[in-house]
């Protein structure tokens, strides 16, 4: 007896839960048509005032949280407004329709696994270059926000088909008086010239000691991981690279929120 009463228990408050969420994705279609299809079209996908919201790769991958946020508080500086209007219920409606009209775009997603690609990250060596969240190597660019930037066939090729180009090499800087410098250019002028080693410091050269600058001859960043990773490794990869861009983020976010 005690059973079934829970089961009805149970099956009543499942339909008020699917009779509930219907309401909500009416409600979330007509709240979207009145206050963001103006900006981002009626489909999302974006106009003359507004970027795509449906379809962009950056923003399906924000949070639910994070989307009520940029409902709430707008992009500071931005033609996006924030909608003090709203009640935080009207804005989890909009925020679920627009989940359905991301939902109708059929670009595959990554299903790369995030926990292990930040393993292999520190594994193969990437992090002995790469800074991620504030660890790793100071070589090489820090990747803790590249996964925003990028679609995820740009981080593919950047890693398995890397830049060969000058601006990734090593340089070797000879003094006039006959000291060696070794790591990265950050940053030259007509007087100077700024050098980071692979331990991270930071020497300052005047051009007027410098005596010779020599460009290795290969980029830093490895050009064998397509050979040395398997395509489910680098999916993997990916996937750490874009989740910990989307932590970033929400640390960005709640800063702003503290300003
Ligand atoms: C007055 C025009 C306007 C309206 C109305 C508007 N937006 Fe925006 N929205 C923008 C603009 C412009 C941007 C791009 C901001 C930027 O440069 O990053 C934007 C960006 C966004 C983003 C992307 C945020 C990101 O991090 O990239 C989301 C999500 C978004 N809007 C959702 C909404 C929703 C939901 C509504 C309705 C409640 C709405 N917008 C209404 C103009 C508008
Ligand atoms: C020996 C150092 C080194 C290692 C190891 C290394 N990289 Fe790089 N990587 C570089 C350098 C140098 C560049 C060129 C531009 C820069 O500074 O990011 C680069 C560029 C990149 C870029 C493009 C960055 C941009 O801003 O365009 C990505 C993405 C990247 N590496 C990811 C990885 C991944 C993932 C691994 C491990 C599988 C890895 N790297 C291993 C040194 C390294």
């Amino acid at each position: 007896m005690v059973g079934s009463a829970s089961l009805a228990l149970w099956s009543q408050s499942v339909a008020r839960t699917r009779a509930g969420s219907q309401a909500t994705h009416k409600d979330g279609a007509k709240l979207f048509a009145a206050s963001c299809a103006g900006c981002h079209g009626l489909d999302g996908r974006g106009g003359e005032r507004a970027p795509n919201i449906a379809q962009t790769h950056e923003v399906q991958r924000l949070s639910d949280a994070q989307l009520t946020r940029v409902v709430a508080e707008g992009i500071p500086g931005t033609g996006m407004p924030a909608f003090h209007s709203l009640q935080t219920s009207e804005i989890k409606s909009i925020v679920a329709y627009l989940r359905i009209l991301q939902g109708e775009d059929k670009t595959p997603r990554l299903s790369g696994d995030p926990e292990r690609g930040r393993q292999l990250f520190v594994k193969v060596g990437c992090a002995d270059c790469h800074m991620v969240a504030g660890s790793g190597g100071f070589l090489a660019s820090d990747l803790s926000s590249y996964g925003r930037m990028h679609s995820g066939d740009e981080m593919r090729n950047a890693i398995t088909a890397p830049n060969q180009g000058p601006e990734a090499r090593t340089v070797t800087v000879r003094t006039r008086d006959g000291h060696n410098y070794s790591g990265r250019i950050r940053n030259e002028d007509n007087f100077s010239l700024q050098l980071q080693s692979a331990d991270g410091t930071f020497y300052f050269l005047s051009k007027s000691d410098v005596g010779e600058i020599e460009y290795s001859p290969r980029s830093l960043m490895p050009s064998d991981y397509n050979t040395r990773l398997s395509s489910k490794d680098v999916d993997d990869i990916i996937s750490y690279l874009i989740k910990a861009a989307s932590s970033s983020r929400s640390d960005e976010s709640n800063s702003r929120l503290e300003d």
